[in-house]
C-alpha cells in the first residue's frame, strides 16, 4: 500500500488539438481507440488540478472553475488510481481551465492529463509518462496524448488489455516552432460530447469503416511530414484528417453539424489567405472553433484576418506546449 499525501498535489497538463483525429472506440470500457491519431500540444491552453485523498472524506468532490460537478466520470477514474494504490480514501478534485470549457477545446484531454499526474502522485504513486498516459486514456483517448509536449503519436494498439494503446511523443515542441491561433465562435458548451458522437459515428454511419481503414497511411504520411518538418505537407493531411471526420459526423445518424456559420467563414477565411501566398492550414474538431496553423512568422497576419470574420468572437494564439507535470 502507497501512503497519500494529504496535503494534495497539483498538476498543469496543457491542452492538444490532434492533426490526424482520433474518432471511434475498438473497445468502450478500457477506452481504445480504434484509430491512431496525431496531435500538437498547446501551450497556451492548459488545465490546473489538485488532488487531496484524504481520510473521513465520505464521498469524492470534484469543482471545476470553482463550480461543483458531477462526479461519475471522475470517480470512476479515481477507483483506478486507488486500485493501483492499494487505498480506499475518496479524493477532493479541484481543477481550472485557463479557457472555455467543453467548448471544442479539448478541455478532457488537459483535464484527464492533469488528472492523471495529480491524482497518482498524490495516492503516493511513481509512474512513468507511458504508463500516465495510458491511464490518462482510461479517462478520457484524447487525454493519453496531452501527457507529452510538442508533436505527440497516439497508437491504437493491439492487445485486449490496452496497454500499447499509449502516446509517445515525435517531436519536441523547440524542435519545429508553430503557431496555432484558435478562432472562438461560440462561447457555450457544445450540444453533443465526443463519446456519444463517435458511438453514433460507429453504429449509423456508412462511412465508419472506410473511416478505420484509412487511418493508418493518413499517420504513415502525417509521420513522415513531421520528420521532414515539411510545413505544407503537414497542413494538408491536418485539413484534410479533420474534413474527413466532419464528412463522418454530418454522415452520422442523426447527422452531427458542429460547425456554425462563422467556423465555415473561417475556413474560407484560411484558404483566401492560402490563395495569398500565406502558409496557413485549419482544423476543427468536435466544436465550433477553429485552429489554424501557421509559422509564427506569419501569425499576426492569419490573426488579424480571422478576427475580422463576422461572428468570431476572440483570438487566442499559442506556441507548442510542454507536457503534463506537478507544480507547487
Ligand atoms: C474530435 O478524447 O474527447 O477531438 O475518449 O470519448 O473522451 P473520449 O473522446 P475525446 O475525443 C476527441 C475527439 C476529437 C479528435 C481528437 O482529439 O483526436
Amino acid at each position: 500500500m502507497s501512503h497519500p499525501n494529504a496535503a494534495g498535489v497539483t498538476a498543469r497538463a496543457h491542452s492538444n488539438i490532434a492533426l490526424i483525429k482520433y474518432w471511434g472506440k475498438r473497445d468502450a470500457r478500457l477506452n481504445l481507440p480504434a484509430v491512431g491519431s496525431i496531435s500538437i500540444t498547446l501551450d497556451a491552453l492548459y488545465t490546473d488540478t489538485r488532488v487531496a485523498f484524504l481520510p473521513g472524506l465520505e464521498a469524492d468532490r470534484v469543482d471545476i472553475g470553482g463550480r461543483r460537478a458531477d462526479t461519475t466520470r471522475f470517480s470512476r477514474f479515481l477507483d483506478l488510481v486507488r486500485a493501483e494504490a492499494g487505498i480506499d480514501t475518496r479524493a477532493r478534485i479541484e481543477s481550472w481551465n485557463n479557457f472555455p470549457t467543453g467548448a471544442g477545446l479539448a478541455s478532457s484531454a488537459s483535464g484527464f492529463a492533469a488528472l492523471a499526474v495529480a491524482a497518482t502522485r498524490a495516492a503516493g504513486l511513481t509512474l512513468e509518462p507511458r504508463a500516465l498516459s495510458v491511464l490518462a486514456r482510461q479517462g478520457s483517448g484524447s487525454a493519453a496524448r496531452s501527457i507529452f509536449g510538442g508533436f505527440v503519436e497516439m497508437r491504437r494498439g493491439a492487445r485486449d488489455d490496452g496497454l500499447d494503446a499509449a502516446a509517445s511523443p515525435l517531436l519536441d515542441a523547440a524542435d519545429w516552432p508553430l503557431t496555432v491561433i484558435v478562432a472562438i465562435t461560440e462561447h457555450g458548451a457544445k450540444a453533443l460530447d465526443s463519446t456519444a458522437g463517435m458511438t453514433g459515428s460507429a453504429d449509423t454511419s456508412d462511412f465508419y469503416q472506410a473511416w478505420v481503414d484509412h487511418a493508418e497511411p493518413d499517420l504513415a504520411a502525417m509521420r513522415e511530414a513531421i520528420a521532414a518538418r515539411d510545413f505544407q505537407a503537414m497542413g494538408e493531411l491536418a485539413e484534410h484528417s479533420c474534413l474527413k471526420l466532419h464528412g463522418l459526423m454530418l454522415s452520422t445518424r442523426p447527422g452531427q453539424i458542429y460547425w456554425n456559420a462563422a467556423t465555415v467563414a473561417a475556413m474560407h477565411a484560411v484558404r483566401a489567405l492560402r490563395a495569398d501566398g500565406v502558409p496557413v492550414y485549419f482544423t476543427i474538431d468536435a466544436g465550433p472553433q477553429v485552429k489554424a496553423l501557421c509559422p509564427p512568422a506569419h501569425a499576426e497576419t492569419v490573426a488579424a484576418a480571422l478576427e475580422r470574420v463576422p461572428g468570431v468572437l476572440e483570438t487566442r494564439r499559442s506556441a507548442l506546449g510542454p507536457d503534463a507535470r506537478c507544480h507547487d
